[in-house]
């Protein structure tokens, strides 16, 4: 680092006639001098927030006169050159493709720390990553990779919960502690990623389109798709085929409020399924210290996107529930029917066991929604955090399978005795209310099966550390003392 002493105190305009003077005393003293090389927005979001945390920036572009009115005014803009030569820490916001315009600069940058801001162009690129690339341009200067997972919008209004951490590499240990500290101070969590080999990784962060969420999202897609077909086959398509009857008027919202709570028990389902394939398989093994198999852990590890899929069909289902008396085709329904009944002189409409059955089954389905939503509010980071680890465990686990249960209840209710009328199969093919209901159900004899003691003692035993092939043999020390612990593999 350049003597701080040697220093003026008023900087000078350059030769890139600097419109604007920078107070050196504004800066803490010993603090480095940040320059960044670039004006766009990322240069300007970073150049205001180094000023507000007290740095002294100096900017570096090709044309210092048309940029300096976008920069704050404690900021100096400057040639590209000028900058280089007074700052100790450079931060390169120009897009990789133009890093090659910069090589004149390399005797002003010799010896300094240089930040690679710069994002892939594409995911796994081949070749060398930008930050490689920089370091083979600059081999007198120490490269640090960071700062590209942060946006410039994020730098502007200060770091919150979801984009605190800047993830760094590099191959200089004290050109990596120099940018660590000056992240701190800008209110960021710095994380130390190693060696710069690991740049290619950091430059691919924000290429990535929700990598966590294409498999669920598939799925949730998949489940639509099918029951959606399958629904209008059978409520749609038959009575037409068979009876000449129209009823297309329910494809936008009949048919979709049939198939959306079928994907969101299924879906629910299949978060809580998991957990039991891996109980089995700890239970088969006789430990919990086996890798299980890549498809289970992949799903282990998707389960929050699982359950937030079904929660919004669940919520979908909800308003379309309640949109359904809305609609000309029920009102001209009930109308008719109304009419019916004066016509033929019939006696008041009210069956009992179908007035109880909805309301059963929609105040079931009104409490399930409930849960389920408490689990979608926990899941926020920011929520998740305040909780302790047995509190999460509670709401998701415990609750989750209390919203399970009651959706599948909710199901049954509506279900009711319709299952075993014959007319509900026509083309042989079952209400979707009783397909839907099959995956669930199974989850929670599964997970009552789990409940009988001797199995649940066991399952607590192993998930403890308790190995079937190793026991703790506890001897007396002859002549020294042991730790007790022995392994007897295969006894
Ligand atoms: C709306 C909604 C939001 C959700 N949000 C979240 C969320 O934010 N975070 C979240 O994690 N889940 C979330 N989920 C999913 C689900 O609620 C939780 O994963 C829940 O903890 C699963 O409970 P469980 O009893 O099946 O399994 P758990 O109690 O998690 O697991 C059972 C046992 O399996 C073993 N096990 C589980 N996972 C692993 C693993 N990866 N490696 C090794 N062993 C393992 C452990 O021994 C564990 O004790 C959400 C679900 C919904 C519906
Ligand atoms: N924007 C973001 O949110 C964000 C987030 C993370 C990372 N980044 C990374 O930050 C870098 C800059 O992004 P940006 O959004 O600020 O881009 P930008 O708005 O296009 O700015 C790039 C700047 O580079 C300078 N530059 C230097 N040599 C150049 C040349 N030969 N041709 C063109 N421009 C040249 C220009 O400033 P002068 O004309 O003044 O010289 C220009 O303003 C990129 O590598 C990007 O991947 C950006
Ligand atoms: C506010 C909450 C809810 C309300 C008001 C509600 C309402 C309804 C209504 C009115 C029906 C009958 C639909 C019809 O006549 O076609 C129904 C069916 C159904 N609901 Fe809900 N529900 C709610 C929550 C849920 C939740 C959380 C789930 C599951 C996660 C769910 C799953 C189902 C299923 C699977 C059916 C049967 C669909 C069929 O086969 O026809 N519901 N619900």
């Amino acid at each position: 680092m350049p003597d701080e002493m040697s220093r003026p105190l008023i900087r000078d305009r350059g030769d890139g006639g600097g419109c604007r003077h920078l107070e050196a005393s504004m800066s803490e003293p010993g603090a480095p001098v940040i320059g960044i090389l670039g004006t766009g927005d990322f240069s300007r979001s970073l150049a205001r927030r180094l000023v507000t945390c007290g740095y002294q920036v100096v900017v570096g572009s090709r044309t210092p006169k048309r940029a300096v009115a976008l920069f704050p005014e404690e900021a100096e803009v400057t040639s590209q050159m000028e900058a280089a030569s007074q700052a100790d820490l450079v931060f390169v916001a120009v897009f990789p493709e133009h890093h090659t315009t910069l090589v004149n600069l390399k005797p002003a940058l010799a010896g300094k720390t240089l930040v690679d801001v710069s994002n892939g162009l594409r995911v796994n690129k081949d070749g060398p990553s930008n930050a490689e690339q920089l370091a083979d341009l600059f081999p007198e200067s120490s490269i640090v990779k960071g700062f590209n997972t942060i946006s410039a919008w994020t730098l502007q209004v200060g770091p919150r919960d979801g984009s605190k951490q800047v993830l760094l590499c590099s191959d200089n240990h004290a050109a990596k502690s120099l940018v660590m500290q000056v992240c701190r101070r800008m209110g960021f969590i710095p994380v130390d990623m190693g060696l710069l080999s690991s740049s290619l990784e950091i430059e691919n962060i924000p290429l990535y389109l929700f990598p966590s969420w294409r498999i669920p999202t598939l799925c949730t897609l998949s489940l639509f798709i099918f029951f959606y077909l399958y629904n209008f086959t059978r409520d749609v398509l038959q009575p037409y085929v068979t009876a000449g009857k129209s009823v297309f008027y329910k494809i936008p919202i009949e048919i979709v409020n049939v198939t959306l709570p079928s994907v969101a028990l299924v879906m629910l389902a299949l978060v809580y399924l998991p957990g039991l394939f891996a109980a089995l398989l700890q239970l088969r093994w006789g430990t919990k210290y086996n890798r299980f198999p890549d498809w289970l852990d992949r799903w282990l590890i998707r389960r929050k996107q699982f359950g937030l899929c079904s929660f919004f069909c669940a919520v979908l289902h909800a308003i379309y529930s309640l949109c359904l008396p809305l609609r000309k085709s029920f009102r001209y329904k009930l109308i008719n029917t109304a009419l019916k009944q004066v016509k033929n002189h019939q006696e008041m409409l009210w069956d009992d066991e179908e007035v109880w059955r909805m309301e059963l089954y929609l105040s079931v389905g009104i409490m399930a929604l409930g849960l389920l939503s408490l689990l979608a509010v926990a899941s926020l980071p920011s929520v998740a955090n305040t909780v302790n680890w047995r509190e999460f465990t509670f709401i998701q686990s415990t609750l989750g399978y209390c919203a399970l249960y009651m959706a599948t209840f909710h199901t049954a209710l509506y279900g009711w005795s319709r299952a075993f009328n014959p007319d509900q199969y026509p083309f042989f093919m079952p209400p979707t209310f009783l397909l839907v209901i099959v995956p669930p159900i199974t989850v929670l004899l599964g997970r009552l099966a789990l409940f009988v003691p001797c199995v649940a003692q066991r399952l607590r035993q192993i998930r403890r550390g308790w190995e079937r092939s190793r026991h703790i043999r506890f001897t007396v020390p002859d002549n020294y003392c042991h730790n007790g612990l022995e392994d007897v593999s295969n006894v």
